[in-house]
């Protein structure tokens, strides 16, 4: 049978193996360390929860206006004033089901057939499989493993030319929980000014950090018409199920990625950007006890890391570490350590770097600590 070639272009996801396999495991009876989790493993805090209830019992069950409502749009662009310095408006937001189908929206709308795209390595899994869905060429350039993954010594001018189309930033970073400093992504600003490329600004995790500053590239000189920013309520308000995050592009972008929203989305769920609004006006400290959690779960892990003998800089935000494997078919090693420890990894080759285990620290400090020492000696 024939398929669509933007979507046979695409391998189903790598780490679906894995998550197939730690169910099986487990439905066997076995005992899981789940260390491969991309999610909080908190609830969304009370005020936001109660928010969405009441706007579910007002009878709030239809669709939205396309692009959020406005009391959602408008918080977001007040706070994407005050904390991050952008000069944005309310009209210039789009709220979407989940900041993935932001991406997807301005990835799908910004490349076209042939367009080289660079991701910077190891970068998540779906920007791969977008740029490939849209048509466009993958440049893959490799960050630096000295400094944990940020551009540090690697000369990205080398990389990129005229023909760069887009690339695409994340800090900070899953997989590594590197966080760019401002003059690495100065760096970036003058180069998609002086090769006149689009970034997409992936802020995910901007509000996971343990000490480093978070920079949006959107507030740079010269970044304004050239940024599409993209930020969601996920993992900073544990509100993965809800499905809610929002982009703001220049107009021209934003009118072809509306297309794209209106005729596959329509709108995002209409009681959950009330809730939303509870989480960008309402009290932040449920989101600051989260992040002291996940600190304090970073430096568990880090330490149980060094106590088996590897050292690795220390990630600076999000809640992954990039750990080196002394491997290159590190699919096969996350294999062998669940089947044999019963510890759930992702493999560094899903994010283009061979070598490397993702471990994510979102589960309790005792089972960090476990599943570090049930897979220590493989490393
Ligand atoms: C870097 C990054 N961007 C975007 C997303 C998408 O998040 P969501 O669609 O839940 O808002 C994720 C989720 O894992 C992520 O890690």
């Amino acid at each position: 049978m024939k398929f669509s070639e933007s979507v046979e272009r695409v391998e189903p996801s790598a780490t679906l193996r894995i998550s197939d396999l730690a169910s099986e495991l487990e439905s066997e009876g076995a005992d899981v360390v789940d260390l491969s989790v991309g999610e909080p493993d908190f609830t969304t805090p009370e005020h936001i929860r109660k928010e969405a209830k009441a706007s579910l019992d007002r009878g709030e069950t239809g669709y939205t206006p396309s692009a959020g409502i406005p009391d959602l749009r408008e918080a977001i662009a007040h706070k994407l004033r005050q904390e991050n310095n952008m000069r944005v408006e309310r009209d210039e937001v789009v709220v979407t089901p989940g900041a993935k189908q932001a991406l997807f929206e301005t990835i799908f709308s910004l490349v076209r057939d042939g367009d080289e795209v660079a991701l910077l390595d190891p970068a998540w899994v779906s920007y791969e499989a977008m740029v490939k869905m849209s048509g466009g060429e993958l440049n893959r350039i490799t960050l630096d493993p000295e400094t944990g993954f940020t551009p540090g010594d690697v000369n990205l001018a080398e990389h990129v030319s005229d023909e760069t189309r887009l690339m695409v930033v994340n800090t900070p970073s899953n997989p590594t929980g590197a966080v760019f400093s401002e003059d690495e992504l100065r760096e970036i600003r003058d180069l998609a000014v002086d090769h006149d490329f689009w970034v997409i600004s992936d802020e995910i995790y901007e509000k996971i950090t343990y000490g480093a500053e978070h920079h949006s590239l959107g507030a740079m000189d010269g970044m304004r018409d050239r940024t599409v920013t993209v930020n969601g309520f996920s993992k900073s308000y544990a509100m993965t199920g809800w499905r809610l995050g929002y982009f703001v592009a220049p107009d021209e972008v934003r009118q072809q990625a509306s297309k794209v929203h209106s005729h596959s989305v329509s709108c995002a769920t209409s009681f959950a950007q009330r809730g939303a609004v509870a989480a960008v006006d309402g009290p932040q400290e449920p989101v600051e006890e989260m992040v002291e959690a996940f600190e304090s779960r970073r430096d568990v892990l880090v330490d149980a890391l060094e106590d088996i003998g590897v050292s690795m800089p220390e990630p600076e935000g999000a809640f992954y570490a990039f750990v080196p494997a002394d491997t290159a078919d590190d699919a096969a090693l996350c294999e062998e350590i669940l089947q044999e420890e019963h510890v759930a990894t992702t493999p560094g080759s899903a994010f283009g770097v061979p070598g490397y285990l993702r471990v994510s620290y979102a589960a309790n400090e005792e089972r960090i600590k476990e599943g570090v020492e049930r897979f220590g000696s493989y490393l």
